[in-house]
């Protein structure tokens, strides 16, 4: 007889057995997640055969079919953009790849409950060498009335709002890694039945670990403080936690995903000519933060918590420290 208690469970499972413990859930959440799954398994394809775009055509010009070949961000876009738009759970979305949010003006998104931030391709400077790359997505419950048309005011909300965050990785393995206020679970792709499969239950962050992940090319742009930091993580040794070891691959996501696993830190700060940072507040820092923050860790922009930052405009842009606990408030001691 089949072991029942084996099974693995996949991401629909997953999210509907959450469900059981709260008997006034409308299953609104699990409905998105799910958009979001099947939006990330087809951009999972494409991503997949990103080295063929050379002998199928390139990005721009028209491919065998006669189709035109999308940049496989803003094919990215459309396919979170797609799967949201006619699913039932979300009243819009703002994107790095669009310059406004979309408020989606019919009966049945007007009465839905969040709104999604995304972006849709992470790291895309990578896709051409073959390097993990990713999605980040925030959910927010929207601040303006049910029935209404969404507006800038449930886009603009502080991180903390999220009521959940996550992101996949489209690396060696295909990862979807999700977090509500309850957790954090990452699930993995088995190609074979085409689902999403619980991999990795309730995840925690490493107190400490012995990675830090930077851009030492911009090191003579970082404040004083940040350099202070980055020479005492290049001169620990056993006796006080170390050696450090440095990985940067250039994609956030897998930056930030393999330091959840094994405890580090990442960092990239304001520089002298760009004081913001690179990231963005709203699609790249909060959900990170939010995921970091239940999994135990921290995420700050040197001066305060992440989740806390105002937002003022979609894309506006802030250093970011995030990682382990114990390193974070080590950095702090530096700032
Ligand atoms: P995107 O591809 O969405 O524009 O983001 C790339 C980001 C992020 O993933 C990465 O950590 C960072 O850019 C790398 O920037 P530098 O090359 O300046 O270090
Ligand atoms: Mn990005
Ligand atoms: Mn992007």
């Amino acid at each position: 007889m089949e072991n029942i208690s084996r099974k693995v469970l996949t991401l629909d499972e997953f999210t509907i057995q959450q469900l059981r413990n709260f008997p006034s859930a409308t299953g609104e959440l699990s409905g998105l997640l799910r958009d979001i799954g099947l939006a990330a398994k087809r951009v999972n394809v494409e991503v997949n055969k990103a080295g063929l775009v050379d002998i199928l055509g390139d990005a721009g010009s028209t491919n065998v079919q006669g189709e035109d070949v999308k940049k496989l961000d803003v094919f990215a876009n459309n396919q979170f953009m797609g799967a949201l738009r006619h699913g039932i759970s979300c009243a819009g979305i703002a994107s790095e790849e669009m310059d406004d949010y979309i408020a989606f003006n019919d009966e049945v998104s007007k009465n839905s409950k969040y709104v999604c931030l995304f972006d849709p391709l992470d790291g895309s400077g990578n896709i051409d060498v073959n390097v993990s790359i990713g999605t980040i997505f925030g959910v927010y419950r929207r601040a303006t009335t049910q029935g209404e048309i969404a507006s800038s005011q449930d886009f603009l909300q502080p991180g903390r709002k999220q009521v959940a965050a996550g992101y996949i990785v489209y690396g060696s393995s295909t990862m979807l890694v999700y977090a509500t206020r309850r957790g954090v679970n990452g699930f993995t792709l088995d190609p074979s039945i085409g689902e999403f499969c619980l991999s990795h239950p309730n995840i925690k962050c490493p107190e400490f670990g012995k990675i830090y992940s930077v851009n030492h090319g911009n090191f003579f742009r970082y404040s004083e403080g940040v350099r202070n930091y980055i020479d005492a993580c290049q001169k620990k040794d056993k006796s006080n936690g170390g050696p450090y070891t440095q990985r940067y691959i250039g994609s956030m996501v897998s930056d930030v995903h393999r330091n959840l696993i094994k405890g580090g830190i990442f960092m990239y700060p304001g520089t002298t000519d760009k004081p913001g940072g690179k990231l963005r507040l709203l699609y790249e820092c909060n959900p990170f933060a939010f995921i970091m923050e239940v999994a135990g860790g921290k995420a700050t922009d040197g001066k305060q918590r992440i989740l806390d930052i105002q937002p003022e405009t979609l894309h506006q842009r802030t250093p970011l420290f995030i990682g382990s606990k114990g390193m974070m408030e080590e950095l702090e001691s530096h700032l």
